[in-house]
């Protein structure tokens, strides 16, 4: 274990420097015993993250040479950590909501990096800030409290400028948040919860990633599933639980079965919907996630169905060789006879019945309580919005109010009050031109993102030009804009309102596209919350 903990730029930047040569106490896994011990931070969950070399086989032939989060359990349920074997995912982290979770990342890339937990309702030092990156061999501590609700985040590196390749090299793993609402819904599970992490790649002859980055983002032309290419599945022919992860770079996926059967949602980026809605198809960019519940019984045993990414316009004139907007398959799902699993053999033959299974006993459309958290009506009406946020080109950047990254400043109008609730507004336009195109012809979809929260998408204005308006027709029926959101498409010429409530935590959290080859060249930005004057 690399004893070298010391976070100069940690130092650098809060100032904790002035304290002297000591190291603040909870930067030291020794600190953080001591304070166990002292009640302080007691946790349920212990992870050892780190963030290495690998070497995984992705196309025939060659293997490929990846980055990779693995895991190890220090202390908690043994479920805690999910291996996914064959690929350069990270392992699924099961959490659930109330509990305390240490993770000591160690950084073994060859560069810096830090980990950033997207989704998650987490204290300021806990996020992940580019301002916290780690050099190889060093450790970063985190410590929170399982705050969100039951469903589907992620995690993947933060460090400033690298976060695209970085994810594109295979950093890049799933969360999944349980909680009491979510035990009550009696879901598929087991192995009727299928993962769907999306993602496009591009090789070279000898099997390797290829990467470049550009204004437009990067673009694979290989779809993977799970970090495998023509993904195909075989399943039951009954209900499942999907969890679809965007994990690509800059591609947005337009999700519909190949037959044209609805899709019905039962979760966002937030979590668990309190009523599942349907959708002809669903819109997925960069950040985004969906959980599907998908019967295969409808099809059937013996018959095949695919998940497509239909057509859309407007996300650019790419060049690539797969254009964001190109129709493709995304998985394949070969339906099966539903029997009862046959037992597995064990040593010792048991006289128990086999356990019911899941399908048997799922009851279809039964949802949580309802009521007290879940957002119900999404206005269609903009209201006077708190602050607002143009997204355009200037000085051959994509920018945020004109303005780029900067690493811990924060401008006037990017400090909020602690307690408070406000109304922001993308505009995927340049300020003053009533839609005009902000920077590159028609301007280029941003999935905006903040950090720490959830929010709720509360409304929506078309574009205003003719050619815009026509290619966000191509998208709006897939947003689902129902339940809470962290990320958040702004299509050219669109104009997104969300409400946020900045609570439990001050500190300084980033807001951002997450096209990552904008966030990259700088089109992300501090807010900080402050405690309100007294
Ligand atoms: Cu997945 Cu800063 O984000
Ligand atoms: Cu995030
Ligand atoms: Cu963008």
């Amino acid at each position: 274990m690399p004893s070298r903990l010391t976070r100069r730029e940690f130092l650098k930047y809060t100032g904790l420097g002035l304290l002297g040569t000591a190291l603040p106490r909870w930067l030291t896994t020794t600190a953080s015993a001591e304070r166990a011990r002292a009640g302080v931070f007691v946790p349920d969950v212990e992870i050892n993250l780190t963030a290495a070399p690998a070497e995984v086989s992705i196309l025939p032939g060659q293997p490929t040479q990846v980055w990779s989060f693995r895991a190890e359990l220090v202390k908690g349920p043994a479920e805690t950590i999910q291996p996914l074997t064959g690929t350069y995912l990270g392992p699924i982290l099961r959490l659930q909501k109330g509990q305390k979770v240490r993770v000591n990342f160690t950084n073994q890339i060859p560069e810096e990096t830090i980990v950033h937990w997207h989704g998650l309702h987490v204290p300021e030092l806990a996020d992940g800030h580019p301002r916290f990156v780690i050099q190889q061999g060093e450790q970063y501590v985190y410590e929170f409290e399982v705050m969100d609700r039951a469903g589907t985040y992620w995690y993947h590196p933060h460090p400033h400028g690298r976060t695209g390749p970085q994810a594109y090299r295979g950093l890049a793993g799933l969360i999944y948040i349980s909680d009491a609402d979510e035990a009550q819904r009696n879901l598929p599970s087991g192995d009727r919860e299928l993962p769907l992490v999306l993602q496009d790649r591009q090789f070279d002859a000898q099997n390797q990633l290829v990467y470049a980055t550009s204004m437009q983002g990067f673009l694979g032309d290989t779809i993977l599933v799970n970090g495998q290419p023509d993904a195909s599945f075989t399943v039951p022919a009954g209900p499942h639980r999907l969890r679809v992860l965007n994990g690509s770079n800059s591609r947005i996926y337009k999700l519909a079965w190949s037959d044209g059967t609805p899709l019905t949602v039962i979760a966002t980026d937030g979590g668990l919907l309190d009523t599942p809605v349907q959708r002809n198809y669903v819109v997925l960019s960069p950040g985004e996630r969906v959980e599907l519940l998908v019967d295969f019984g409808v099809w059937g045993a013996g018959k095949t169905v695919t998940l497509r990414s239909l057509s859309f316009s407007g996300a650019g004139n790419s060049t690539a060789a797969l254009p964001n907007g190109a129709e493709f398959t995304v998985a394949t799902f070969n339906v099966v006879e539903d029997s009862v699993p046959t037992p597995t053999p064990t040593p010792t033959p048991t006289p128990t019945p086999t356990p019911t299974p899941a399908q048997a006993t799922y009851v279809p459309l039964i949802f949580g309580p309802g009521g007290s958290t879940q957002p119900t009506a999404i206005g269609a009406t903009r209201v006077t919005p708190t602050r607002t946020f143009y997204l355009y080109v200037s000085a051959g950047r994509w920018t945020i109010n004109g303005r780029l990254f900067e690493m811990t400043a924060v401008a006037q109008d990017e400090i909020v009050e602690l307690g408070s609730t406000e109304v922001w507004e993308f505009v995927n336009a340049a300020p003053g031109g009533g839609g005009r195109p902000g920077g590159m012809a028609g301007g280029l979809p941003h999935p905006m993102h903040i950090h720490g929260l959830q929010f709720r998408v509360i409304s929506r204005e078309a574009p205003t030009d003719a050619t815009q308006r026509a290619n966000w027709e191509t998208v709006k029926d897939g947003y689902v804009d129902e339940g809470w959101k962290d990320t958040v498409l702004v299509m050219p010429g669109e104009r997104v309102q969300v409400e946020v409530t900045f609570k439990d935590y001050t500190g300084l959290y980033l807001y951002h596209c997450h096209n990552l080859e904008h966030e990259d060249m700088g089109m992300m930005r501090n807010y900080k919350v402050v405690a309100p004057a007294p």
